[in-house]
């Protein structure tokens, strides 16, 4: 038997909030309650390749249980869980146009709100390529003992508390940012805990991957194109051209670029004036996971998490991941400001 002590996701979020003295143990709890709602999306997720023998969303299986797609289970599974946490006033998702807040008597007196991207990347389900959870913590900035409203919600990053995201793949894993330090937590699936298995993760200074979806290319404008001939070029001193990699899950490239350095883009282009992904619960919470951990993240013209959000489903672009490519990147896009 190995004699090493494991550290649970719990243990370790108790430990970090001793450090702390005016610190209550609310962020734990509630890191606690995510972890919780993503083990049960992630015995769904498990068994998403049995499609065909449990029934497809809306069919009915020999249980006679209805099937739910993953997107929704995940939603629904995170909301109740949250609805029935001591420490959160109200959710928002990708999957609701508008927020909900929670009301009742225990949660109106919750400091935190929560916005998350309950399943992200999930065209790759049907390939069984890795999906994952995205999540954003803010202090609510409205008054203790009334409902949340709007405003808790359209913070901008750089008000965040914590954010992460769970990854669904060839392990499942929990990453979770503060200011202070990225954790990664791999789920033992014996005891069904999150161990931490990568402390004080760092984004590589330096790195050799970009990942883009290129087949976009003649919708990008002549910056991106001319970085995206960068990468390509070939120069043996600094080992280019650089490797491309792209899952087109954004959790899943994001959790290789984090790892392994390099940079991800998902551009405005001639279709999507801002781009595709979304500020408040796919790029905010990756730019302050990115940053806690040395990486840079940017919109273009701006560092995301300065973005004061406008709308909770607004869009913004997004380069980020390692110093010297998301620079690099900027360099390209400032000096040749064209649209396509
Ligand atoms: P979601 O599954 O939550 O809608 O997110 C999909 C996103 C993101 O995960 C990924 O980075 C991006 O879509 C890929 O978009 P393209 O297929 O346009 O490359
Ligand atoms: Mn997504
Ligand atoms: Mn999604």
């Amino acid at each position: 038997m190995n004699p090493k002590k494991l550290m649970t996701l719990d243990e370790f979020t108790i430990q970090e909030t001793r450090k702390f003295p005016q610190a209550t143990g609310e962020l734990s709890a509630l890191l606690r309650d995510i972890g919780l709602a993503c083990k049960l999306i992630n015995k769904q997720v498990l068994k998403a390749g049995l499609v065909d023998i449990l029934g497809k969303h809306g069919a009915t299986n020999v249980q006679g249980e209805e099937q739910m797609k993953l997107d929704v289970y995940a939603d629904e599974t995170l909301i109740n869980i949250l609805r029935n946490s001591n420490d959160c006033a109200g959710v928002a998702s990708e999957e609701n146009d508008d927020f909900i807040c929670f009301g009742d008597e225990y949660s109106v007196n919750s400091k935190y709100v929560v916005l998350f991207d309950p399943l992200d990347g999930s065209s790759n389900i049907d390939v069984n390529a890795p999906i994952g959870t995205i999540f954003s913590i803010y202090r609510r900035v409205s008054p203790l003992g009334s409902p949340c409203t709007k405003e808790d919600f359209l913070q901008p990053g750089n008000k965040l508390m914590a954010a992460g995201y769970v990854i669904y793949g060839s392990s499942t894993m929990m990453v979770y940012a503060t200011k202070l330090s990225v954790n990664g937590f791999t789920l033992e699936p014996s005891i069904g805990e999150f161990c931490l298995s990568h402390p004080n993760m760092k984004c590589p200074e330096k790195g050799k991957i970009y990942s883009i979806n290129q087949g976009n290319t003649c919708k990008y404008n002549d910056g991106i194109k001319g970085f995206l001939d960068y990468c390509m070029e070939s120069n043996k001193e600094e080992g280019r051209p650089y490797s491309h990699r792209y899952i087109g899950s954004m959790v899943a490239d994001m959790h290789r670029t984090l790892i392994k350095g390099g940079i991800f883009l998902y551009p405005a282009d001639k279709s999507n004036a801002n781009g595709k992904l979304r500020l408040q619960y796919e790029c905010n919470p990756m730019a302050f996971l990115v940053e806690a951990a040395g990486g840079v993240a940017s919109t273009g013209t701006e560092n995301v998490l300065d973005v004061m959000p406008a709308e909770l489903h607004q869009r913004v672009p997004i380069f980020i991941g390692s110093k010297n490519l998301v620079n690099k990147a900027l360099e390209y896009v400032n000096a040749k400001e064209t649209v396509a």
